[in-house]
């Protein structure tokens, strides 16, 4: 097939990385996988084929552990780099990011469909931001100085301390929603700790993830530190996942996977980190500035196509502004501007995969039942590629499978509530989840009394979607055990020894 068309946006180096045969990256060197099978990539706007990835295998897998064992022994390379050597590489990771940010945005829309010029100043600015932040942690990760009472030893002193050491070789398993980002969330803290890594990139969006292993390189990282596997989830991350040589896994992804990852860890009780799902409520008070609220509240569902893990996909509106905002909602929707991630207008592009187009469009289908309605959307877009309308659901009972689920996908489900009262907040909560949550209100202690109460790992209030690399981001609940970013990411990354010298 012809999968040409709709690339004309590319640039020079763009079109040359993705005509060049995908490799997968072991020890170094850039190699075909042990089976020679490869699998096919997709633009998410035309369905077309634009090019083949390898598909790593458990043979693959092995030889990318023991490189990562080996570049974790004592006397490598890396093992004796100084920490702030340490730092002017991730500090060098970080400019060779920006230096290349056109080329890597553009890969980013061509293989997520997300618009280019969001992927140029969100995910690719961010991906830089934490190599940048985490380069400074290098040279400040310490242990202390204890003062032991030790009651059974008379006449014996003791000097005490700790040290933080890197945890090991890990295995890092991410998803296709923010391909690069949730690359370089997953390296930027596993490298400042001295750690060595396999990395497993979703099999929907391998690119970019290969041309950032190829630029860390380029920034003289040592071979056998990084390693990155392309792959399926069954044949790539399963065997990563449970591979007894991989002292921690560090996931991003489904809840459901994320299960499974608990299960391929407990045989030998690797550490875990784990972000995973979310239905996050969303909630205007009457009091609201709705000038903000109105498109800080779609903008919360609608970024990124919906397929963002903290989407504020149930929203509650309180009594008085609710016909306004729902207009309102409704209005932002039928005004984003649609089209190819790669055009430079494009407001909502399409979803990643013929597999997410369907599950969203099953989920729209059930926004129609239960006495729920449909207060614009609800339809595909288009006839190629993977789009759907943006959608916003009302009258839904708040048990409806649309309220329940996370759908991953440009729908919103909106429900009115009448005070901010005990009821509100049971319902906020109602969910097997705890990533995120949002309040709009211009009234201080409202704002106050509510966040506490609310079970998420993030409260964003007046604002949405705002990631810094110093704020800590997580899950309560089945939305994932452990934060990422922030100074907290480092204890994912890091032991504690405790050395207790008697003298
Ligand atoms: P997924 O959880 O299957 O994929 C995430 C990663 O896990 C991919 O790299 C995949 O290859 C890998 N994986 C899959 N099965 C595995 C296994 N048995 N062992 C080890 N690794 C495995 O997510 P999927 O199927 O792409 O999306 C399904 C739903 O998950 C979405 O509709 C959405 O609701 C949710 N999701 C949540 C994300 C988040 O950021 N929290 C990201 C992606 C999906
Ligand atoms: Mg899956």
């Amino acid at each position: 097939m012809d999968g040409s068309k709709g690339l004309e946006a590319l640039g020079a180096e763009a079109r040359k990385f993705i005509s060049t045969p995908k490799k997968i990256l072991i020890d170094g060197a850039w190699v075909t996988s042990s089976s020679g099978e490869t699998f096919e990539i997709y633009n998410p706007a035309t369905g077309q084929v634009v090019a083949h990835a390898q598909s790593g295998s458990k043979e693959d897998v092995n030889a990318a552990v023991a490189a990562a064992r080996r570049a974790f022994d004592d006397h490598s390379e890396w093992r004796k780099m100084s920490p702030a050597n340490r730092g002017k590489l991730l500090h060098k990771i970080g400019d060779l990011i920006l230096a290349n940010a056109d080329e890597l945005a553009q890969l980013e829309s061509l293989d997520n469909g997300k618009p280019v010029v969001v992927a140029r100043v969100a995910d690719v600015v961010l991906a830089a931001d934490i190599f940048h932040y985490m380069a400074g942690w290098t040279t400040k990760i310490d242990g202390g100085v204890l003062d032991l009472s030790v009651p059974f030893t008379p006449g014996t002193e003791y000097h005490a301390y700790t040290r933080r050491e890197p945890i090991g070789v890990v295995g890092q398993i991410i998803p296709w929603n923010f391909p690069i980002l949730m690359a370089a969330w997953k390296l930027a803290p596993a490298l400042a700790c001295g750690c060595t890594v396999v990395l497993k990139p979703a099999e929907e969006t391998p690119l970019t993830a290969l041309r950032l292993g190829e630029l860390i390189m380029e920034a003289g990282l040592p071979k056998g530190v990084l390693n990155i596997i392309t792959g399926f989830g069954e044949t790539t991350g399963a065997p990563l996942a449970g591979h007894p040589g991989v002292d921690k896994v560090a996931f991003t992804g489904s809840t459901e996977v994320g299960k499974l990852i608990v299960k391929a860890a407990a045989n030998d009780l690797k550490k875990l980190t784990l972000e995973l799902g979310g239905k996050s409520p969303n909630i205007i008070l009457n009091d609201a500035d709705l000038s903000k609220a109105i498109p800080g509240a779609a903008s919360a569902i609608f970024f990124n196509q919906g397929q963002t893990c903290c989407a504020g996909s149930r929203l509650f509106i309180q009594d008085k502004v609710y016909d306004e905002v729902v207009a309102g909602i409704a209005a932002y929707a039928k005004g984003l501007k649609m089209g190819p991630g790669l055009d430079p207008s494009t407001q909502l592009g399409p979803l990643v995969s013929q597999v997410q187009f369907d599950r969203v469009s099953g989920y729209m289908a059930a926004g129609k039942t239960e006495g729920a309605s449909l207060a614009t959307g609800g339809n595909r877009w288009g006839n190629e590629g993977y789009f759907v309308e943006p959608t916003l659901i009302i009258n839904a009972p708040d048990s409806a499978k649309v309220v329940q689920e996370e759908i991953f996908g440009p729908v919103l489900v909106a429900s009115r509530f009448k005070e901010m009262d005990d009821d509100l907040v049971r319902r906020a909560n109602d969910s097997v989840y705890g990533l995120a949550a949002g309040i709009w209100s211009q009234d201080v202690s409202k704002i106050h009394k509510l966040v506490p109460r609310l079970r998420a790992g993030t409260v964003w209030v007046n604002c949405y979607n705002v990631f810094d690399a110093s704020m800590p981001f997580g899950g309560y609940k089945q939305s994932g055990w452990g934060r990422e970013m922030g100074h907290q990411v480092l204890n994912n990354y890091l032991e504690t020894k405790s050395v207790c010298i008697g003298y």
